[in-house]
């Protein structure tokens, strides 16, 4: 019988993973630790550090009952039955590999702590995103540190959910993966862990597989939906060029079945913590079995999204009589998507730094995302993955020419130009009349979403772009 759980990482996934498990599994204890104590205290305050809707209720509901949040975490792996670790796996950043490969130094910290003060039999839970046959180095560590008394299984068992709606997504998945071994006790393991599942899971959904395809699969799904994204921005470009329209295109093949209808919607590019690092994972995989040509395959995906935000910074430069130099420009979003604060290789900071290298001035506006984040991303210089058309604008800091805002209308006032980059709904609900009239003439909008009302827009008297939409009026002015 499981009594008890610990998650090790208390981020995006370990946070709401372990909430929605507590909730649902009221007889079992769950800890969730982290060495950061501002982490812990804030999940054990009233604000909390991630914010996902639906989320503060549940905490609200099984905090201090069968869920605690601590920096205790020796003592509570020593006590859990099961420990699912759910630390980061960042692209490495030097050595061999480096911009690639994955950085399993948390994992391997966590495994080596693992080892050191466990004392009865535990099954280690592999959920953040690892590279294939981790679970192998994993075992080693731990075998190879442990006095022979205790023994381990390992699971895969990747996490699926999406942010902004990781909750929705936990609570009624569409599937729960698990890898283990073949033999007896890793069938066993496997059994344990979807019975703690099953109690809010219909059995059809949990899908079980050795180790190895589990954590492919996770690798795998990610690449396919940022394939997907790419697949619909490459025509988004074609279209431009055409005259055809990437949502009505969009609109015709997601009404065939064969291919469903989400991941579809063009955009000023993927970001987010998971599909860049995934595929240049994948990519480091290929390569390092020799699949040279599977390998390039899947760079071509990152290119494309690498070439859209390029794309779009020239588009505002080019339109706005080729230079943006001393022009205010208003950025409207600036997390990766909508409904998250999170920041994580949003396509806003390639944009924002490829028109600051144009020296323009840029006031930004996020419901989410506080100033001291947007400066934070802005002034870090990253290493570009090796092909990276972004290289030369991601090395540039100009934080000095942002100014951020938390009123929309003062973001856009006096301004140039608007270039909307993450899909608020509030965008939409915006007086944009009264926007129009605060702005220097002529005043553009580069709708990197296309969440915006183009018509009533050019009837104001903007003058508009979208992506992937025909550019006539655009033309003729
Ligand atoms: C993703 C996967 O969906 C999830 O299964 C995995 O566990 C983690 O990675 P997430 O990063 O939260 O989840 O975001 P997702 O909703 O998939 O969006 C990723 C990026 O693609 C965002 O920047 C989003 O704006 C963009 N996107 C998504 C598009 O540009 N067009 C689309 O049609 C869909």
């Amino acid at each position: 019988m499981v009594k008890k759980i610990c998650g090790i990482g208390a981020g995006y996934v370990g946070g709401p993973t372990m909430a929605v498990i507590a909730l649902n599994c009221p007889s079992i204890e769950v800890a969730v630790v982290d060495i950061s104590h501002s982490r812990i205290s804030a999940w054990n305050s009233d604000k909390l550090p991630i914010y996902e809707p639906g989320l503060e209720q549940i905490i609200q509901q099984c905090r201090g009952k069968n869920l605690h949040f601590s920096t205790d975490v020796e003592k509570h792996v020593y006590e859990a039955d099961i420990i699912f670790v759910n630390v980061n796996t960042p692209t490495k950043t030097g050595g061999r590999g480096a911009g690639k490969a994955a950085d399993l130094t948390y994992w391997e910290s966590a495994a080596r702590m693992i080892a050191d003060v466990s004392r009865s039999n535990k099954i280690v839970v592999e959920k953040s995103t690892v590279p294939v046959r981790t679970a192998e180095v994993i075992e080693k560590i731990l075998v190879h540190n442990s006095n022979g008394k205790v023994e381990y299984q390992i699971l895969s068992n990747p996490e699926f959910l999406s942010e902004g709606t990781s909750i929705q997504d936990l609570l009624n998945p569409d599937r729960v993966l698990i890898g283990g071994n073949d033999s007896l006790k890793g069938q066993e393991a496997i059994q344990k862990l979807k019975a703690i599942y099953a109690n809010w899971v219909p059995e059809d959904r949990i899908i079980t597989t050795n180790v190895w395809s589990a954590e492919l699969s996770k690798l795998a799904d990610n690449a396919f939906l940022a394939q997907r994204i790419s697949s619909i921005n490459a025509m988004s470009a074609l279209c431009e060029s055409t005259g055809a329209d990437i949502s009505q295109v969009s609109c015709v093949l997601s009404k065939n079945t064969k291919l469903g209808s989400r991941y579809l919607n063009a955009s000023v590019g993927f970001g987010g913590s998971c599909f860049q690092k995934d595929i240049l994972n994948l990519v480091y995989i290929c390569e390092c079995n020799g699949l040279v040509e599977v390998a390039n395959y899947w760079k071509e995906v990152i290119k494309v999204n690498d070439y859209q935000k390029s794309r779009f910074v020239k588009k505002v430069i080019t339109s706005m009589f080729n230079t943006v130099s001393g022009k205010k420009i208003a950025v409207l979003g600036f997390s990766f998507k909508k409904d998250t604060s999170d920041t994580r290789k949003t396509p806003a900071i390639d944009v924002c730094k490829g028109l600051l290298a144009d020296n323009a001035c840029l006031s930004i506006y996020d419901p989410r995302v506080s100033e001291e984040q947007i400066r934070r991303d802005l002034s870090m210089n990253e290493i570009p993955w090796e092909n990276s058309i972004m290289a030369e604008a991601m090395r540039f800091d100009g934080t000095k020419q942002v100014s951020v805002y938390e009123d929309v209308y003062e973001a856009t006032k006096d301004a140039h130009g608007i270039c909307v980059l993450t899909e608020w709904d509030e965008f939409k609900e915006i007086d944009y009349q009264r926007v129009f009239e605060s702005m220097e003439k002529p005043a553009f909008v580069f709708d990197g979403r296309n969440v915006l009302d183009v018509d009533k827009l050019r009837e104001i008297g903007f003058i508009v772009y979208s992506i992937g939409k025909p550019l006539k009026q655009w033309q003729s002015c």
